[in-house]
């Protein structure tokens, strides 16, 4: 078992977080989170999505986030973009980062971008072609890794397919999402190896939600394989809105206080993390989703 000495988190909680909460959180407020969290010492924080709004209403006014942020600076700001209409949204909002999404379930792409996942990876081409051209990073998603809302299983082979597919339009990480939070430990780890047999290991993130209350146990097997690149968000915010009842993220808290008692670095301050959690769930008028947080507030324990 060869542990990394450093994971990257990449703070997703005010994209995959804030677009599936039901109270809408005006521009203000996004911005005010993205930079409490960089305070915090997130790295990489997904800023919003230049996705329909008609689709997704939460992250409709993404460039006006991107418009009060450092985007030059050495912290990342990605966004997603489904299409060239989001990429062309995306540039001229000054985006450095971005990333593309696509399903290993025919049944969840159809819901969640209106295409096959054929279709979803011809039209992802010409955005990565220009993505790439124009210097921009480019990230991968792919969906439903562990479980699809609407098909159940979802084989390995069907990630590692467009995990690879994606590899190949030229993303330089790949993220792996448990979309609903269904994934166990040996099958979570067997569906890594199966996709590191076609995507460097080295490419790989690991996005998981908590529906089962299994993503930590879930990254931990993520790490024992050499992963060291964890995808989550603040106070557990979130789900999908094309995944319904699907808890959000894993809570950041609890990733890094799993990662402090490992002595794995993540560059995070968790008491100043959490304090940005409160204020987050105080204002959506809803109770975190981290345990670590909730124990925090309580102070049980020395930490
Ligand atoms: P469509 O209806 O097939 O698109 O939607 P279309 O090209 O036919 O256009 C229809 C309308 O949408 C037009 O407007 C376009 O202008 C507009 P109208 O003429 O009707 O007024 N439109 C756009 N507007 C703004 N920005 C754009 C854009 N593109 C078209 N980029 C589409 C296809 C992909 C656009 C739609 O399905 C969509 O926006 N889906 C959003 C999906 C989404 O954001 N899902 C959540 C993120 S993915 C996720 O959460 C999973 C992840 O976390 C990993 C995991 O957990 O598994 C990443
Ligand atoms: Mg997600």
């Amino acid at each position: 078992m060869s542990l990394p000495a450093a994971v990257k988190i990449v703070e997703v909680g005010p994209r995959d977080g804030l677009q599936n909460e039901a109270v809408a959180v005006s521009v203000a407020s996004r911005i005010a989170l993205i930079k409490d969290l960089v305070a915090a010492g997130l790295k990489t924080v997904e800023a919003g999505s230049f996705v329909s709004p008609k689709w997704v209403p939460q992250m409709a006014d993404t460039a006006a986030v991107l418009a009060d942020l450092d985007l030059g600076g050495d912290v990342r700001y990605p966004v997603l973009v489904p299409n060239l209409q989001g990429l062309d949204a995306a540039e001229g909002a000054g985006a450095k980062d971005i990333a593309i999404f696509a399903a290993a379930s025919e049944s969840f792409s159809r819901r969640n971008i209106n295409c096959s996942i054929a279709e979803s990876l011809e039209r992802f081409r010409p955005v990565a072609e220009r993505a790439r051209k124009n210097g921009l990073t480019l990230r991968g998603y792919v969906s439903c890794v562990l479980g699809c809302p609407y098909e159940g299983e979802i084989a390995p082979s069907a990630v590692a397919r467009v995990a690879r597919a994606l590899h190949d339009l030229g993303c330089a990480e790949i993220s792996l999402g448990d979309t609903i939070g269904t994934g166990t430990p040996a099958k979570a780890k067997a569906m890594i190896e199966t996709v590191a047999a076609q995507v460097p290991m080295a490419q790989l993130a690991v996005h998981y939600h908590d529906t089962y209350g299994q993503a930590l146990a879930n990254i931990l097997a993520a790490l024992e394989l050499g992963i060291a690149v964890i995808d989550s968000s603040v106070a557990g915010l979130g789900g999908c809105p094309y995944a319904k009842g699907a808890s959000g993220n894993v809570a950041t808290e609890d990733v890094v206080y799993m990662l402090n008692g490992m002595g794995i670095a993540t560059g995070i301050d968790l008491d100043r993390l959490a304090e940005v959690g409160r204020g987050i769930v105080r204002e959506l008028g809803r109770a975190s989703a981290s345990k670590t947080a909730q124990a925090l507030s309580a102070k049980i324990g020395n930490n």
